[in-house]
């Protein structure tokens, strides 16, 4: 019969190589996941566009997305290819001037407008209403890329356009909703 200060031992024995076989594991997991890139997970932050070579020379993280980058575009965009991404967006919206607004604002003659200034839509968000200034090419690219990055708070939940090329096409579409047209860049 065991007395308890045997079993005591015992059980002692029985911790100790448990922790000689995983500890040096856990320690090399743990070393590992320390050595991960930037973006280890959850989602990414813009970064700046011209992403400076870090001070030790690794090489710099690739090309983050850059809305002057979807302005450019905006030259040779085809208006007429945006359709399909169009679609995602008459779920909340609509393009039809005489239409009221739906979810979201009716997009007539966004480019240009004021953000947030929609005279029939009451579901703008406040982080909208306090951003001030108009939507100009870049803004539109930049929120349409990822609205809650641009825009932390917004009420839009959508997650974005990621292709530059459908982004231009879609931004030069949304430029056709008026009946006077703003210049392209
Ligand atoms: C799930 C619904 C939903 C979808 C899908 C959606 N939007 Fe929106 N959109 C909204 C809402 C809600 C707002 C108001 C956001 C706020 O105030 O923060 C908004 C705001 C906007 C604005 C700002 C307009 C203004 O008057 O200031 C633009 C531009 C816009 N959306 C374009 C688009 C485009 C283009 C797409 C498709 C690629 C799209 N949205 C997809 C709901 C949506």
């Amino acid at each position: 019969m065991l007395d308890s200060f045997e079993l005591t031992k015992i059980v002692g024995a029985v911790l100790a190589a448990l922790l000689l076989i995983f500890a040096p594991k856990t320690i090399i997991d743990l070393t590992r996941h320390g050595h991960h890139g930037p973006v280890a997970g959850g989602y990414k932050l813009p970064e700046p566009s011209a992403a400076p070579a870090a001070a030790d020379g690794a090489p710099a993280a690739p090309a983050a997305f850059d809305p002057a980058q979807v302005v450019a575009a905006l030259a040779t965009a085809k208006p007429e290819n945006a359709s399909g991404t169009f679609k995602k967006c008459l779920a909340c919206h609509t393009a039809d001037k005489a239409a009221a607004s739906k979810a979201g604002p009716n997009l007539w003659d966004v480019v240009g407008r004021t953000h947030g200034t929609r005279a029939d839509f009451t579901g703008y968000s406040d982080a909208m209403k306090k951003k001030g200034g108009d939507w100009n090419y870049a803004d539109l690219a930049a929120f349409l890329h990822s609205p809650k990055v641009w825009l932390p708070g917004t009420k839009m939940i959508f997650a974005g356009v990621s292709d530059p090329a459908d982004l231009a096409d879609l931004i030069a579409y949304l430029r056709t909703l008026s009946d006077n047209p703003k210049p392209l860049p």
